[in-house]
């Protein structure tokens, strides 16, 4: 076998699962998303989904991964293809490694605002500004403008040092450089995470400028609201959290599960990261941001904030509540949370790589060096519209496209694949080969007719927006109603890099398809098929 990766030890493979999940989803975009739902009606139809699809697809994804590493296969083409000969699930694993690379062209992009703004707490740039001139600053920054019409160059340098610190990492390897990120980044996102998610919890009204207490905000989360069981767009939101946070329907778990030795436990791993997550989206995740701006600001405010803000909502509001907190406290606060983010975001960019780098390394015997260059140059590529044109939609055409809807359409065919194609009798004895827990029975029937339905629900109900997506509307209906020549020149300027990214993530998906294609070739000539195992 060409790959000789392995994790160190149970630690480091369950941190690195962990750190995967952990990532801006759980800081940034689980807030956004329970306020722009109405708070606490957001929270039964989220855990309703963590418990019905998300635990599933953990089973079923961590079992696809270990399944495929017995015959050497560490990327979800070739995964799927040892489970069933049909080649329609070589190319739907194409997925597998397309949404991990078009996810990470732009997640790159906003992990490097972190380190960004861990170095404008440090220079003092948010000091004694306005809350206005501090919103203004993540404005710029993403505008590369300096403020007074001229260009800066600042962010695209952070965002250069962002993906070679990821190329480096992953040319180390599993155990020599992922690993060691998720050995240091967790202990420190978790602890500098309760420390924040305490000042957030015991903020006062009258204390530092506050107008209300912390709490007011937790409450506003946690206060279950039924009504909203029967509004679809709130599922819809839920589920698409539930799959972003938990990174399923993506291929990296799959990919990190490949890994693992084939009599080493997964039941109990995949638990243990999976709920990881979710502790540290549902408390530390909900006790910093919300409770911290609805202190300052209100419910009000921050709702409207939520809904023209999307995951820059913290970067454009949290310094300047910071500041009030003193010289000292203000630094230390930003300090943390900007490398608490960057943790997060570290570790889950380095899982995307892995599916893209194992690809190359497995079917082209490429060396790992040459795999992690390969993958940060494509993001380079793929990336730098994001960073030029933000502005102008192509990083919301990324999220939704490749970290939305593909993610619902390979976790269907995944567990229809998991549960009725290979069987859910095998699929189920391989994850409970080697399990140190033992899992409830009902979970083999959840995940038989429950998940697929409720994922095939969640796609039929997401057709009509990914149609109004697909043909524009919401930029036509603007271009519609706006009066300025310069404001409907700009919306034009939107649709066609808005066009132009889907061409661009096309165009992505057919040449990992066609690489797909040969390497199969390739196997077949040397007469290796898929469940062709290397005899020691
Ligand atoms: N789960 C990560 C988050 O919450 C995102 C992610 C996407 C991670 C794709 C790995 C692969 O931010």
């Amino acid at each position: 076998m060409s790959n000789k990766e392995n994790w160190g030890s149970r630690v480091g493979l369950v941190l690195a699962m962990a750190g995967n999940a952990v990532g801006f989803g759980n800081f940034l975009r689980f807030p956004v998303q329970a306020v722009q739902n109405g708070g606490g009606a957001f929270i039964i139809p989220y855990l309703v989904c963590f418990l019905l699809m998300g635990i599933p697809l953990l089973f079923v994804e961590w079992s696809i991964g270990r399944h495929g590493g017995r015959y050497g296969h560490h990327s979800t083409p070739f995964m799927m293809g040892a489970m069933d000969k049909r080649a329609l699930w070589k190319y739907i694993g194409v997925f597998g490694i397309f949404s991990n690379i078009a996810i990470a062209a732009y997640y790159c992009y906003l992990e490097s605002w972190t380190l960004a703004y861990i170095w404008n707490f440090i220079s003092g740039a948010f000091h004694g500004k306005t809350s206005e001139e501090v919103s203004a600053i993540f404005g710029n920054y993403v505008s590369l403008s300096n403020g007074t019409g001229g260009f800066d160059i600042m962010p695209i340098v952070f965002w250069i040092i962002c993906l070679a610190m990821n190329t480096y990492i992953l040319s180390r390897g599993l155990s020599g450089g992922v690993e060691v990120v998720a050995k240091i980044g967790m202990p420190l996102l978790i602890i500098f995470g309760i420390f924040l998610a305490y000042k957030g919890i015991t903020l006062k009204a009258g204390q530092h400028g506050a107008i209300n207490d912390g709490t007011l905000g937790l409450n506003y989360l946690w206060t279950p609201n039924f009504d909203s069981i029967w509004t679809p767009k709130v599922w819809l939101a839920a589920a698409g959290q539930i799959f972003f946070t938990l990174s399923v329907g993506m291929g990296s778990i799959q990919c990190y599960a490949s890994f693992v030795k084939g009599k080493d436990d997964i039941a109990l791993n995949s638990m243990s990261a999976g709920w990881m997550n979710e502790f540290v989206e549902v408390v530390l995740g909900s006790s910093i941001i919300i409770p911290i701006s609805v202190g300052y600001l209100g419910i009000d405010k921050v709702a409207e904030l939520a809904a023209n803000g999307g995951l820059g909502m913290g970067f454009k509001t949290l310094p300047y509540l910071f500041e009030q907190w003193g010289p000292t406290l203000s630094v230390v606060s930003g300090i943390m949370f900007f490398s608490l983010l960057f943790f997060a975001g570290i570790t889950s960019s380095l899982a995307m790589g892995t599916p893209c780098m194992s690809f190359l390394e497995d079917e082209y015997k490429w060396s790992r060096e040459k795999a992690a260059l390969t993958f940060g140059l494509v993001i380079l590529v793929l990336g730098l519209p994001t960073v030029l044109f933000f502005n102008y939609g192509v990083f919301d055409e990324y999220d939704y496209w490749a970290g939305t809807v593909s993610l619902v359409v390979f976790a269907l065919a995944e567990v229809v694949l998991f549960s009725w194609v290979f069987g859910i009798k095998k699929g189920w004895a391989e994850l409970m080969e080697g399990a140190d827990i033992k899992i409830p029975n009902v979970y083999k029937y959840i995940t038989l007719y429950i998940t697929p339905v409720l994922l095939g629900a969640v796609f039929i109900a997401s057709l009509p927006e990914i149609w109004s997506k697909i043909i524009n509307k919401d930029i036509y209906e603007k271009i519609g109603a706006a009066t300025d020549s310069t404001v409907i020149a700009e919306l034009q300027k939107t649709l066609l890099f808005v066009n132009i990214s889907r061409i661009g993530l096309i165009f992505v998906f057919a040449v990992i398809a066609f690489m797909v294609y040969k390497a199969y070739q390739k196997r077949l000539k040397e007469g290796k098929n898929l469940t062709w195992v290397q005899q020691l």
